[in-house]
């Protein structure tokens, strides 16, 4: 779409104010405190991005417009121009949040506050969202590029996942059934395993939630925690309650985004629960305080319903913040998550 340079707008009360704004390199400042707002807007020659209006005004101007969309809080972007030439709709939505609004309209011009996501950060088709008050963005990415900030997925590979809000599938009764390649990218979940040329000591798990939580583990035979989590992943081998339980050495991950976990990893279970092979990565083989919990809820031999309630399925959250009653400890399908790996450098 054509671009003009960009216009600049400011209000000040008080002038004093003004050259520690125009320096900054902040793109919008709305700071009624002190009594300035500023903002530098992108020009879009004959667009219109046609979404719901927060307030419509008749100004002389398109600077005037751009006054008003600053003096309402809500305001990232604004339409001027209409049959009289001075309409002003002020958007709460914006050209990044709703590309599909964005009309060819000759007698509309549309502004849109300047953003880091004009520079197209986010790469293999992630979606920049502005946030216009940090002068930041976050990208959305497709599941299989959710690794970095821009959607760069680097050398992590994903080999099991379970998508938020997918609805449990009944028919799976082990959360590691697949073969490494046995899932499609577009597959709500996938209950797959590490390759089988996998190499213990060089290969590292990335986990990342949907809370956006990332942990990262390196796999490690002499670790007995690692290597139980290593026989479960790899080998699809049973790992049973007691048998790797409270060991003195624990198998922490590295927290990349995130809290890291309150309670050391240091038992972990690979077994059948309520009819599904379940995984847990934990502090005593009883639910709460987990990183890694997929399947159903476990606790020792069994499972206890005040931790996690009987024939609820999915994933946990890698991050828990305390051992209390109720579903928070268990696995669930409101939550997902994606496995990777990678060969260690
Ligand atoms: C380990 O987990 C249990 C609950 O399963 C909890 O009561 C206990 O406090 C935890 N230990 C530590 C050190 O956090």
């Amino acid at each position: 779409m054509p671009l003009l340079k960009p216009f600049s707008v400011l209000l000040a009360s008080f002038l004093i104010f003004l050259f520690n704004v125009a320096l900054s390199e902040q793109q919008i400042v709305r700071d009624s405190a002190k009594g300035v707002s500023y903002a530098n807007f992108i020009r879009h020659k004959n667009r219109r991005l046609n979404t719901e209006q927060l307030e419509s005004l008749t100004v002389q101007q398109h600077a005037g417009c751009g006054g008003k969309c600053l003096l309402n809080s809500k305001c990232t972007s604004m339409n001027y121009g209409g049959a009289g030439g001075h309409e002003c709709q002020l958007l709460v939505a914006n050209k990044f949040d709703s590309p599909e609004a964005m009309t060819s309209d000759e007698s509309f011009e549309h502004f849109s506050v300047a953003s880091p996501c004009d520079k197209n950060p986010c790469l293999n088709g992630g979606k920049c969202l502005s946030i216009y008050e940090h002068n930041s963005y976050r990208c959305q990415c497709p599941w299989e590029f959710n690794v970095w900030k821009n959607c760069e997925r680097g050398d992590w590979t994903a080999f099991w996942w379970y998508n938020k809000d997918t609805t449990w599938p009944s028919h799976e009764t082990d959360v590691l059934a697949y073969n490494f390649g046995h899932c499609r990218s577009s597959d709500p979940y996938c209950f797959g395993r590490l390759p089988t040329d996998a190499i213990e000591d060089s290969t590292e798990m990335l986990a990342i939630d949907s809370e956006g939580t990332k942990y990262k583990w390196s796999f490690n035979s002499a670790n007995p925690v690692a290597h139980a989590a290593w026989r479960a992943f790899h080998d699809h081998e049973m790992v049973p309650y007691g048998q790797v339980l409270k060991e003195s050495a624990s198998w922490g991950p590295d927290a990349l985004v995130g809290k890291s976990p309150i309670a050391q990893q240091n038992s972990f279970m690979y077994r059948e629960q309520n009819g599904v092979k379940s995984v847990m990565l934990d502090n005593d083989s009883c639910d709460c305080k987990t990183t890694l919990s997929l399947g159903h809820g476990m606790c020792f031999a069994g499972h206890v319903s005040s931790l996690s309630p009987a024939n609820q399925y999915g994933v946990d959250t890698l991050y828990e913040p305390a051992c209390v009653s109720g579903v928070e400890n268990a696995p669930r399908p409101s939550v997902g998550l994606t496995l990777y790996f990678r060969t260690r450098e």
